[in-house]
């Protein structure tokens, strides 16, 4: 491989092509959209913020959870030039969406269609796992899975950065939204919109506790996540209130 090379790879068994997601923006047909989306939305931030976070070193191996159309992948990569990145998600269009904007940038990046639950990895041979607004569509099952799975995937010492809708503690849906602006119903990337349940003007937290992919991150969700799975020092890094809700930044160690 060299500097800048660009693949896509098929990780999925026979069983897991058939089997269904919740695209980026909820529907198949939305994925154009996507970029513009979160460019004109000010989701990008969130991405800078997640690789800063992440704090990558040369070298290091990372893992880009429920990757889409790869901002994450990207992010990661302008903060550590020599990181090697693999982005993982079952959706083939958002993919070739990430595969093009990659080597338009002259990136290495790997892209595996896969699903949350099955890293395309061996034991201990990451150094981080990454994702952004990716584990709300991830069902319930496959979630607790994926946990153990980034466990098991990362070596002694590898973190999991995870930045997504949530809180740490009860006080979301407690405060009012700062950013929200009263226009009605909307549609996003990971917005609760997406899935045609935001009802409210500008309500993101409302929104997000009404919401069962979201909810589930609320109140700690994605600390108890990551404890469940053996993870020893999960916490709330940082948190964002957003014009779709609360986003919180959690992180955790594998010791
Ligand atoms: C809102 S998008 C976020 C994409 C990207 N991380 C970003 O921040 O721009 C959520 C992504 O999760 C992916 N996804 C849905 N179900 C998944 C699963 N079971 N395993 C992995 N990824 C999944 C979707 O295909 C979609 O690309």
């Amino acid at each position: 491989m060299n500097d800048s090379t660009v693949q896509i790879l098929d990780h999925r068994t026979p069983e897991e092509r058939g089997r269904e997601f919740l695209p980026g923006m909820g529907r198949p047909w939305l994925l154009p959209l996507y970029d513009a989306f979160t460019r004109f939305s000010r989701v990008r931030p969130l991405h800078d913020r997640a690789a800063a976070l992440a704090d990558v070193r040369p070298g290091e191996s990372v893992l880009d959870l429920g990757c889409g159309t790869a901002n994450l992948s990207l992010a990661v990569l302008r903060a550590q030039p020599a990181a090697r990145v693999t982005g993982l998600d079952p959706d083939a269009a958002a993919l070739r969406i990430a595969a093009r904007k990659a080597t338009r940038r002259r990136v290495p990046l790997t892209l595996v269609q896969g699903f949350a639950d099955r890293l395309p990895v061996d034991d201990g041979s990451l150094d981080h796992v990454v994702s952004a607004l990716a584990l709300h569509h991830v069902p319930d099952d496959a979630r607790v899975r994926f946990a153990h799975e980034a466990f098991r995937a990362l070596r002694p010492g590898g973190r999991v950065t995870i930045v997504d809708f949530g809180s740490a503690d009860g006080s979301a849906g407690e405060h009012g939204h700062q950013h929200g602006r009263g226009r009605g119903p909307r549609r996003g990337p990971g917005s609760t919109g997406a899935y045609g349940r935001v009802r409210g003007h500008g309500r993101g937290h409302a929104a997000v506790a009404d919401n069962p992919h979201t909810a589930r991150n609320l109140e700690g969700g994605l600390l108890r996540l990551l404890a469940d799975a053996g993870f020893a020092d999960a916490r709330e890094e940082a948190h964002v209130e957003h014009r779709y809700g609360p986003i919180t930044f959690v992180q955790a160690t594998r010791r």
